[in-house]
């Protein structure tokens, strides 16, 4: 079944039907969600997500935007947080210098600690990167050898990508594949191995190609599924079945 590695459905965009659309999942072939935090306030609502949906786990992190809330008792409650049952990962983490909502400074230093704790605690990372290429491969040589991380919506270069996957991250893959004008990110789909694909959806964001532009859901992961297999030459089931058991294997699930 469908593995959706990185999900948000505490966004107020779930909040006229998220029971009904939640319960739904296995009928659709949904196996696991895994729910990111973006930020602070986000963690009570993935925890609450995680305790009511046996097949749904979380993140706990904050998004590049959003670490101006940060201190260091927040940081404590992350740890503490962190060692709950179905906490799966840290995330989302990174840096973000398309909206430039913090300094590049503090985005670095933040991203750095939640990276350091992740490995203290011995949790893989998700992690976020929008036009910030070249500080986030830096800040990941050097703190981030060795641990599992998964480069969620990747949006660089093909050669950029077969580092990562040199260094044993995971490339998460999303709806924009499906998009007429992805090139970049179809011709990296084709170059790196199945091995290191997983299947995303960001949802509410980035519906894939026929319902681009709409709220997205784990559901549409069969459109990603089928334009992954277009490239890579084979089934739908089999991207299907690689990219769960890569999602399993990286999650320990
Ligand atoms: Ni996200």
């Amino acid at each position: 079944m469908i593995f959706d590695t990185h999900a948000h459905y505490d966004d107020s965009q779930f909040d006229t039907d998220r029971e009904e659309l939640l319960a739904s999942m296995p009928e659709h072939g949904i196996g696991t969600i895994v729910n990111a935090s973006a930020a602070v306030d986000s963690w009570q609502r993935v925890l609450e997500l995680t305790e009511k949906y046996p097949f749904m786990y979380g993140m706990i992190g904050v998004h590049p935007d959003e670490v101006g809330m940060l201190d260091e008792e927040k940081f404590a409650e992350m740890e503490e947080l962190l060692k709950r049952d179905k906490i799966a990962a840290v995330g989302e983490i990174g840096l973000d210098y398309y909206w430039d909502n913090e300094s590049h400074d503090v985005q670095k230093l933040w991203f750095i600690r939640q990276l350091e704790l992740a490995r203290k605690i011995g949790l893989p990372v998700n992690i976020h990167s929008r036009e910030a290429a070249a500080d986030t491969m830096d800040i990941l040589k050097q703190y981030g050898q060795g641990m599992k991380a998964i480069i969620h919506c990747y949006s660089y270069s093909k050669e950029m990508a077969e580092e990562y996957v040199r260094m044993g991250y995971l490339i998460g893959i999303g709806g924009v594949v499906t998009f007429k004008n992805a090139r970049k990110l179809k011709e990296v789909v084709q170059a790196i191995p199945m091995t290191h694909i997983v299947l995303e959806t960001d949802c509410p964001y980035l519906a894939p190609e026929p319902n681009r532009g709409k709220r997205n859901s784990s559901v549409n992961l069969h459109d990603v599924a089928a334009a992954i297999a277009e490239l890579k030459g084979i089934s739908t089931e089999e991207v299907i079945r690689v990219t769960e058991e890569n999602a399993r294997r990286f999650y320990g699930l």
